[in-house]
């Protein structure tokens, strides 16, 4: 979490654990933009979330809050704005159904996150990928995700940590880190704290069995199938194809593997010779959020984050038999049926950005909380 200073490293060759100083990680932090998705969370814990983003990040809320009853998004516009104000901070803030947005979208030539009421479609994943784009508007080098829901301050902050240490190790301009938290506690009785979420042993398991099958040798490598939170270099970001809802975190190691391992046609040269670096990082704080729970809500995110590796062609007959002894098992789905195909999201880098440019830089300081009025 901390590796001290520069001038305090000792002189030692042959150093076995990387040390990453101070300055090098607020280096990284200052090109990184920290995304927080969110919908009508509690603002307690929306507040907690954004004051432990590191001080150099720029902080991007993309928020599909209600506006109708109560304005909750007219809230966390406040809050964030305090918060920048009285730390001097700069963030911006836009409301996923923004007519404004949906017209830079419409202009970039991205149908796939756009519904039939022309507006950007519900949703975390296609949330993200508009905050995307907003990152390579701003001028950022690298984008990392953290939840609204989260309870530990300290915890984001350490996430942020996480992808900064990650990148300046990276020797690959396509790189990605994804968070493989130690603990996960359920507050049942007491306290209980987990190693895993049953949704990602299960998505692991059978990504891990994807890959043992195309090589020959039994692995357990895999250990973020769902990172929520992860972060990626917008160079890597702009090139892969995600996919809406649970799938987005599973589907981008799918495309990775479809796209880079060389199994199948190659899909973007200059990154295939690069290579794709994915570091995946535990972190000391344990993970606290939101429990929306339950048996639905596990077979809500299993399914999809399950029918991205089912579909994918890399997967074999055997890794396809677990998924649905899986699936079965949780009674997912009814024993006759496929795990239904995820809906793929275009790569960000094949639309127009300079027709998102165009709309969005006109608008840009709008959407700054630094800002006076909307
Ligand atoms: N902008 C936006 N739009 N944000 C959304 C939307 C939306 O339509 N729906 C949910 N969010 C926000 C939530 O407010 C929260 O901050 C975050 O996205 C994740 O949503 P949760 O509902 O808390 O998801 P979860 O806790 O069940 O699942 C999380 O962990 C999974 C892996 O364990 C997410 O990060 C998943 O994406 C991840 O797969
Ligand atoms: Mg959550």
């Amino acid at each position: 979490m901390d590796s001290g200073r520069v001038k305090e490293l000792p002189v030692q060759e042959n150093i076995t654990v990387q040390k990453i100083e101070e300055e090098v990680i607020k280096d990284f932090e200052e090109r990184m933009a920290i995304v927080i998705p969110t919908k009508d969370e509690k603002l307690k814990l929306f507040e907690g979330v954004i004051s432990g983003i590191p001080h150099e990040c720029l902080i991007i809320v993309i928020s599909n809050s209600q506006r109708k009853r109560v304005d909750r998004f007219r809230v966390e516009k406040d809050a964030l704005k305090q918060f920048c104000h009285f730390t001097h901070r700069r963030a911006l803030i836009i409301h996923q159904k923004d007519p404004i947005l949906a017209r830079a979208i419409a202009e970039a030539g991205y149908p796939d996150i756009l519904g039939e009421d022309e507006l950007i479609k519900d949703g975390k994943a296609e949330g993200m990928i508009v905050a995307m784009l907003m990152a390579i508007a701003a001028k950022k080098d690298f984008v990392g995700f953290i939840d609204a829901d989260n309870y530990f301050p300290g915890a984001v902050w350490e996430y942020a940590r996480c992808y900064a240490s990650g990148f300046s190790m990276a020797k690959s301009p396509y790189s990605m880190v994804r968070v493989l938290w130690r603990y996960k506690p359920k507050i049942t009785a007491g306290m209980f704290f987990n190693r895993w979420g049953r949704v990602s042993e299960i998505t692991n398991r059978c990504m891990n069995s994807l890959i043992s099958d195309k090589t020959g040798f039994e692995t357990e490598i895999i250990k973020t199938g769902n990172a929520g939170e992860h972060a990626m270099s917008l160079r890597l970001a702009e090139i892969l194809t995600y996919a809406s809802g649970y799938a987005v975190e599973s589907q981008e190691l799918i495309s990775i593997f479809e796209g880079f391992s060389g199994i199948l046609p190659i899909v973007h040269p200059t990154a295939a010779k690069h290579g794709i670096e994915i570091f995946q990082t535990e972190t000391r704080n344990p993970h606290l959020h939101e429990e929306r729970g339950g048996q639905h809500l596990l077979v809500e995110m299993l399914l999809p984050s399950l029918g991205s590796i089912y579909h994918s062609s890399l997967c074999g007959n055997e890794t396809k038999r677990i998924i649905m002894d899986e699936l079965l098992q949780q009674m997912a789905i009814p024993s006759n049926e496929e795990p239904p195909k995820p809906r793929l999201i275009a790569p960000p880098g094949t639309i127009n950005l300079k027709g998102f440019k165009s709309v969005m830089t006109e608008h840009i300081n709008s959407y700054s909380a630094l800002d006076k009025e909307e």
